[in-house]
This record gives C-alpha cells, sequence and structure tokens, in this order.
C-alpha cells in the first residue's frame, strides 16, 4: 500500500513544546503536547532549563511521528518553529549547555542596554543594521551577560569553544547528533547581532556586544536543507527542511506571502508581523524591521509589532489571582457586561513592548470601586490585549502602512467575544482561519515547500481557508483613549 506523506512540524514554545504532524492539505495527523518549567530566579528573570527544552520537543516529536506513521502515513520532512530571541550557549565539543536558557522575557540586561544607549548613535546604528532596537528582549545582550557572569565563559568563547544559538538552532544541534550549527535567517533576525539588509552577522555589532564571531550559527533560508535526524531520534533519517521563528512561522501559515498582508498571534504574548515587501521599512515610530521569510536567497521584510503579555495575563487570573478556573470562562464573563464600568488593565507585567518600549513598567489596574467585581477584572484583561493590538497598527499607520483587513491566529482567538472586541477597537475586519495552529502549519509548509511536497507558494496559499469574518462594529475610541491615559500613569509610576 502507498503510504500517504506528511510532515512534521516541532513548535517549542515559551510555556510548552508541541510536535504536529500535518497531511498535505493542512489536515492534522497528530499532536502531541507538553508544557515545562518555566523558572524565575529573581524578579524580572525567566529561564528554562535546556534539558526539559530538548526532553519535551523529543519526547513530542516521538509520540507524534509514531501516531502519524501509525495511522499509515509517512514522515518526509520536518519543520521547526520555536520561541525566538531565547539564547542558549553550549560547549561546541560536549553540547553541555553553560547556563539555563535565558528567555525572550527576561530584563535582567536592561541597565547594560540603558548604557548601551547612552553612547550616541549606538541605537541608530544598532536600528539600521538589525531592524531591533536596544532591548533587553533581543538575544545579543543575553550572550554578553552569560559570558560575562558564568566563570570562565568568556575565556572559553574566545577561544572558540563555545556555540551560540536560538532554540531552533539548539534543537537541530542535538536532533542532527551535535553535527549541524545552523539557524535560520528569521531567527537570526532577532538576535541585534544579523545585519537584515545584507544578510550576515554584523562584525560591528558582535563588537558592540562583545560576542566572538565564532560563536553564531550558519544562517540558511526557511526553506532549506538543515541536516538529516542522527540516529535514536526516530527510527529513520528524516531530513529537517524548513524553520521560521515562530511569529514568522505564523504568518507564513495564515498565508501573509504578499506586501500589505498581516497577522496577529495571541499566544502567551501577541505578535502583529506586516509583510511589506523585497526593501525593509525602517520603522520612524518604534515598530521592529524584521526578516518575514527567506526564500532561495531572497528576504521578504515585515514590520513587526511585539506586545510581551498576552495570554500570560489570562494564565494570570486563572494560575495567579485564581479567578478563573480556565481560560475559556472568560468569553462568558466578558460578555455578562455591558461595558468595562471604567475598569482598565494594563499588563506590564514584563515591561511594556512596542512601541513604549519600557522594560521598567509594571502592570496596574485602575478605575475600581466596590462594585468592582471578576467579571470586570477579566474584561479589563481582554480589552487590554485588543487595545494593545491598536497600538502597533496605529504606529504601523504612521509609518505609512494601512493594511485592509488582520488575520488573527492563537490559543485566544477561539474567544469570540475578543476577536470582535478587537475588530471593533480596529475598525476593521478580523479574519480568522479554520486551522488556528498556524505556527506549526506554517514550519510544516516551508519544509514541505523545500522538500519538493508543494510545487509553489500559490500552491502552498490553498491550504488557507476563513472560519469566520468579525467585522467592525460599534467604535471603542474612548476607552481607547481612557486606556492610554492608563498607560501613561503606569509607565509614571514607574519612574
Ligand atoms: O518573540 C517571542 C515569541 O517568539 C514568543 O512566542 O508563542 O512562545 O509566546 P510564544
Amino acid at each position: 500500500m502507498l503510504k500517504k506523506c506528511c510532515i512534521l512540524a516541532m513548535d517549542q514554545g515559551t510555556t510548552s513544546s508541541r510536535a504536529m504532524v500535518f497531511g498535505l492539505d493542512g489536515s492534522v495527523i497528530a499532536v502531541a503536547q507538553q508544557e515545562f518549567r518555566q523558572i524565575y530566579p529573581h524578579d524580572g528573570w525567566v529561564e528554562h532549563d535546556p534539558a526539559d527544552i530538548w526532553k519535551t520537543s523529543l519526547a513530542t516529536a516521538q509520540q507524534a511521528f509514531q501516531e502519524a506513521e501509525g495511522k499509515g502515513f509517512s514522515v518526509e520532512a520536518i519543520g521547526i518553529t520555536n520561541q525566538r530571541e531565547t539564547t542558549l550557549v553550549w560547549d561546541k565539543k560536549t553540547g553541555e549547555p553553560v547556563y539555563n536558557a535565558i528567555v525572550w522575557q527576561d530584563r535582567r540586561t536592561a541597565a547594560e542596554c540603558r548604557r548601551l544607549k547612552s553612547d550616541a548613535g549606538a541605537e541608530e546604528s544598532v536600528q539600521q543594521k538589525s531592524g531591533l532596537l536596544l532591548d533587553p528582549y533581543f538575544s545579543a545582550s543575553k550572550i554578553t551577560w552569560i559570558l560575562d557572569n558564568v566563570e570562565g565563559a568568556r575565556v572559553r568563547a574566545d577561544n572558540g569553544e563555545l556555540a551560540f544559538g536560538t532554540v531552533d538552532s539548539f534543537l537541530i544541534w542535538h536532533l542532527t547528533g551535535g553535527t549541524q550549527h545552523v539557524t535560520d535567517a528569521t531567527n537570526a533576525s532577532r538576535t541585534n547581532l544579523f545585519n537584515i539588509t545584507t544578510q550576515c552577522w554584523d562584525q560591528e555589532l558582535l563588537s558592540l556586544f562583545k560576542v566572538p564571531a565564532s560563536m553564531v550559527p550558519e544562517v540558511l533560508d526557511c526553506a532549506a536543507q538543515y541536516g538529516v535526524t542522527a540516529e535514536g531520534i526516530l527510527n529513520r533519517e528524516i531530513p529537517i527542511m524548513g524553520v521560521a521563528g515562530d511569529q514568522q512561522a505564523a504568518a507564513f501559515g495564515q498565508c501573509c506571502f504578499d506586501k500589505g498582508t498581516i497577522k496577529s498571534t495571541y499566544g502567551t504574548g501577541c505578535f502583529a508581523i506586516l509583510n511589506t515587501g523585497s526593501e525593509p521599512l525602517f520603522s520612524k515610530n518604534r515598530l521592529l524591521t524584521t526578516t518575514a521569510f527567506r526564500l532561495g536567497g531572497k528576504p521578504t521584510y515585515a514590520l513587526e509589532g511585539s506586545i510581551f503579555i498576552a495570554g500570560a495575563a489570562v494564565q494570570w487570573l486563572r494560575d495567579g489571582l485564581k479567578i478563573v478556573q480556565s481560560a475559556a470562562e472568560t468569553e462568558d464573563l466578558a460578555a455578562s457586561l455591558k461595558s468595562n464600568n471604567g475598569v482598565y488593565m494594563v499588563p506590564a507585567f514584563t515591561g511594556l513592548g512596542a512601541p513604549y518600549w519600557d522594560p521598567e513598567a509594571r502592570a496596574s489596574l485602575f478605575g475600581m470601586t466596590r462594585a468592582t467585581g471578576k467579571a470586570e477584572i477579566v474584561r479589563a484583561t481582554l480589552e487590554s490585549i485588543c487595545f494593545q493590538t491598536a497600538d502597533l497598527l496605529e504606529a504601523m499607520a504612521a509609518d505609512g502602512t494601512h493594511p485592509a483587513d488582520l488575520r488573527v491566529d492563537g490559543g485566544m482567538v477561539g474567544n469570540d467575544w475578543l476577536v470582535q472586541f478587537l475588530a471593533d477597537v480596529l475598525q476593521l475586519p478580523v479574519s480568522r482561519p479554520v486551522i488556528m495552529e498556524t505556527t506549526a502549519l506554517g514550519a510544516a509548509m516551508l519544509a514541505g515547500l523545500s522538500a519538493g511536497l508543494y510545487g509553489s507558494l500559490s500552491e502552498v496559499a490553498k491550504i488557507w481557508q476563513q472560519d469566520r469574518l468579525f467585522k467592525p462594529a460599534a467604535s471603542k475610541a474612548k476607552e481607547l483613549t481612557r486606556w492610554r491615559h492608563a498607560v501613561e500613569a503606569t509607565r509614571a509610576f514607574a519612574r
């Protein structure tokens, strides 16, 4: 019997590792997922144990692979997608990490970034070259911290003994039995060390952050040959053929292939990516310029708005405040109120991302009275996620880009109330796809392209189907203005 081809996507996220197997039509054949430990050693610090990242990724990949093959499918290629910016440094010979993974949310290098910013022209040059800002979010200052704080690391790095990688690179290194030290152009574009115009590591940026060139991986296209799985990983060699950072993978999975198309993903954080075509558009409004995808050596660029907290705020309602038992409950609670009753939340639990870039800001709730109950707090939390998206789209408009609609995905967009409120705040149609797992799907599409399972982007685009279009109704302009006052007050409080 001829087996049907399928693709395994490994999606290593901030709070869990997932593996999904997709048929070529985008159908989901198998899914496996494992959460892992978040480590908070100090206020504002966030780490992951590299062993947890690797073990959960491997276990979920093996489980999904076996399930798919058990159903009579044949896995032809692997695509990898990952939490971006999270920084790992390991020994090139032994593979032993020298420190925990420093997670993208970690703010420990805020002072160092401020110091670098005070050097005349440093931030301008960083933005010109990397498309990013000088912020602890990105990998470079995290590498510097590891080299300066882990005993002996600086000397070992100078001797060429240490490798740096984002999570994709770390996983590929392990999947290929330590033979490949590679990454893709989208992940490289999140480090502060990669020149997005020349698509090469930049010597000046490497020197600014004191990172030896011997540490950085080789950068490949998103659809390329990354190596094959080593013995013992799966039951045979499977080629790794596609890689992209999770937000870029989601944009690919949403088929944002053309200039002007935009998606916004609501996971731990929220990230809006707008395709700006073959030339980088450098933001004048504190958005990021980044690589959307690189195929056949040609980069397609994006403007990105990054919000650090979206689903994580709902997680806080559930696990921290314990006022809901499940995220799903928030929909009915928000809908139970006619208005927000004047309650606003600024979910700056790990500082504020775009367009404020304020690592010191901390979350706040405004406007509570004795009548305020959990419904108001839940609703304020959901609304804040939509208001933050409005800030991003407004900054994009100020940069001269005016998308006609927005595609959304991620765990939170199953919440109809949230998506309708989003459409109202943005005054833009918001489209939700049938397959909401666009991150893993995007990685599978990239792997399928380089494996020759799809002939072209237009063939890939046929996979995307709309589940529901949310049309904008009542304007929320007044509420948006109130929310911005809340943001100002929050920032002032942190000063
Ligand atoms: O830039 C951070 C982003 O890649 C994290 O994504 O889905 O793990 O929240 P997620």
